[in-house]
């Protein structure tokens, strides 16, 4: 990935743990993009938020209880995948940095990392997140645990901000537990074509996807039977709450999470179970609900190869790999920047 169009980025080394931190995104530019997409969003017709606000500490701590439910079968498929193909990702790439999109906890990224620490080449690790509590906790850990690689957490919008990510050496992005699915046709078309724009040639892609399969299998993920689902999605109102001084009734709605067979994707929505007016008062603003109104709240694309590839190659990626888990849940798919080193492509693997 090359430098690009930087905005004003904050550098902090006070942790001890964490070798360095960088911020794109700081508590107000935080509000005034939370301002911008709640105006615009609850102003609508039909009432939406853009998903990416679900994470603040809380909110990312309930994903992680959610990565460990019976029914979230994504993330153990995923690092099930991981386990099989570390060893040839890493054979296969040869990165010097790996940079993860949307990473979390980073907790799958251990199994890579650990084959990454057993060749020896990586010497950078980028973890990326729009939480910046997350990411400090993730660093932590990845400092202690890989000391030789250095760790360069940006806080930053994955929608924004890949031009300011400087990749020195071969490259390796990763966007894992299929976040990617929670971007619309249109965004993920714009992500994917930013990235491969950001890449040099001979730079990879990983990209963790879930697939299409029953409808009773996908429902039953995000709507689980602990409830950890419903309050994931309950929190946005927390969030709205505190960042935009709101008194949402968080008792007032109820959790949707309902599989579209015509999109091919799980929608989210939080729905008023009863008419409510909500003052916002951040945005000096009064919005009404009707009793049963929906407010949309997150899609989580499901994927198929042949509709995942093609995005892939709009893009101008080359999709080399795909691999899935033994149940055929879920797949992880490896692409290549064109150009470059052609030495690199001859290396075989089983697969
Ligand atoms: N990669 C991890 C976590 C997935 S949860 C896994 O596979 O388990 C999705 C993560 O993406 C969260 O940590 C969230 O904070 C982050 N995220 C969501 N939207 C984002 C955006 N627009 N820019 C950067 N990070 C984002
Ligand atoms: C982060 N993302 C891929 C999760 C998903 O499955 O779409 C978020 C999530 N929403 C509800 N449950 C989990």
């Amino acid at each position: 990935m090359s430098s690009g169009p930087a905005g004003p980025a904050t550098r902090t080394t006070g942790n001890p743990q964490a070798s360095e931190l960088i911020s794109h995104l700081g508590p107000a530019d935080l509000e005034s993009q939370l301002r911008r997409d709640a105006l615009r969003g609850l102003t609508a017709a039909k009432k939406s938020i853009p998903s990416k606000w679900f994470y603040d500490h809380k909110g990312s701590m309930l994903f992680d209880q959610i990565t460990r439910l019976p029914e979230y079968y994504l993330t153990r498929s995923e690092r099930q995948i991981l386990r099989e193909r570390a060893a040839a990702i890493v054979e296969k790439t040869q990165a010097k940095t790996m940079v993860e999109l949307g990473c979390g906890l980073s907790e799958k990224t251990r199994v890579l990392l650990d084959a990454f620490q057993r060749r020896g080449s990586l010497t950078t690790f980028v973890p990326f997140d729009v939480d910046g509590e997350v990411l400090k906790m993730a660093a932590v850990e990845l400092v202690k645990r890989y000391p030789e690689v250095e760790v360069q957490g940006i806080v930053g919008d994955f929608e924004q901000h890949l031009g300011s990510i400087e990749v020195p050496g071969r490259s390796l992005v990763i966007f894992l537990g299929s976040t990617i699915g929670n971007l619309n046709p249109s965004e993920r078309a714009s992500l994917l074509s930013q990235l491969n724009s950001s890449l040099k040639p001979g730079d990879w892609l990983l990209l963790g996807v879930d697939l299409v399969k029953d409808t009773a299998t996908l429902e039953a993920a995000y709507n689980d039977s602990s409830g950890i689902s419903a309050a994931f999605n309950l929190n946005m109102l927390s969030v709205l709450n505190a960042r935009l001084d709101a008194n949402f009734d968080v008792g007032g709605f109820e959790h949707v999470a309902r599989f579209n067979p015509a999109t091919e994707q799980m929608e989210m929505f939080l729905r008023a179970t009863r008419p409510q007016k909500v003052r916002l008062n951040t945005l000096a603003l009064d919005i009404r609900f009707g009793r049963g109104e929906m407010m949309h709240t997150e899609i989580s694309a499901k994927f198929r190869r042949s509709g995942l590839e093609s995005e892939l190659r709009a893009s101008g990626m080359e999709p080399e790999f795909w691999w899935t888990d033994s149940g055929g849940s879920f797949a992880l798919s490896l692409s290549r920047k064109p150009g470059g080193n052609k030495a690199q492509q001859k290396t075989s693997y089983g697969d």
